[in-house]
């Protein structure tokens, strides 16, 4: 893990910028490769993670890394966070005032691993990155911002609900993965939006 990643980290487990620091048992920084060309983003640490100061450690990341292996991967491989790092309450979705507080750490963990492509995982992370919803709809679309690629699929928590998207989750990251490929092999990709 790079020096600088390192320095956050400490900076975001000591973090009691919001409301969220009151109640969590660890607060949960990024995950993963800092030398990684891709980065997945989901919305905020659930139980499981709360309770190891680790993300996607629980049912959903189970998923995820089911995914991953699919795709030729591990999450050693890559740099997995979240947009807010603190667990919220019942597992509610973080407020506008919670992700505000929490953004600039996201943009550290970014303007450090400086990845080719950022994978958004669900609704929550789409919205607070891109403004964007209806992941349904969306899901499998490159989209360019201010010269940064991103992927869009659904959050793995969603395969707990709807088997059927256990395929769908695993084809996006094989997706993913083909398009970093030709990303770095400078293969023209299609951007959606
Ligand atoms: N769901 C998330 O969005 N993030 C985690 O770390 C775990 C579950
Ligand atoms: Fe700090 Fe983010 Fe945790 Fe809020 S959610 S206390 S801003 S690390």
């Amino acid at each position: 893990m790079s020096s600088d990643l390192d320095a956050l980290r400490k900076t975001v487990i000591s973090c009691i910028k919001c409301e969220l620091s009151k109640s969590r048992i660890n607060a949960v920084p990024g995950h993963g490769s800092a030398k990684t060309e891709v980065i997945f983003i989901g919305e905020a640490p659930g139980r499981n993670e709360d309770l190891q100061g680790v993300p996607f450690v629980g049912t959903a990341g189970k998923i995820l890394s089911e995914a991953l292996a699919y795709a030729g991967f591990t999450r050693e491989d890559v740099y997995i966070t979240n947009v807010v790092k603190c667990r919220p309450p019942n597992n509610r979705r973080p407020n506008t005032q919670e992700l505000d507080s929490c953004r600039n750490y996201l943009q550290k963990e970014l303007d450090i691993i400086r990845p080719k492509i950022i994978c958004i995982l669900g609704n929550t992370a789409f919205g607070s990155l891109l403004n964007g919803n209806a992941i349904t709809k969306n899901r499998g679309k490159i989209i360019q911002r201010d010269g940064q690629l991103y992927f869009v699929t659904i959050h793995p928590a969603a395969v707990i609900y709807n088997q059927e998207l256990r395929q769908v989750l695993k084809d996006d990251l094989k997706m993913l993965f083909d398009v970093l490929d030709k990303i770095k092999k400078g293969i023209a990709i299609e951007i959606n939006e």
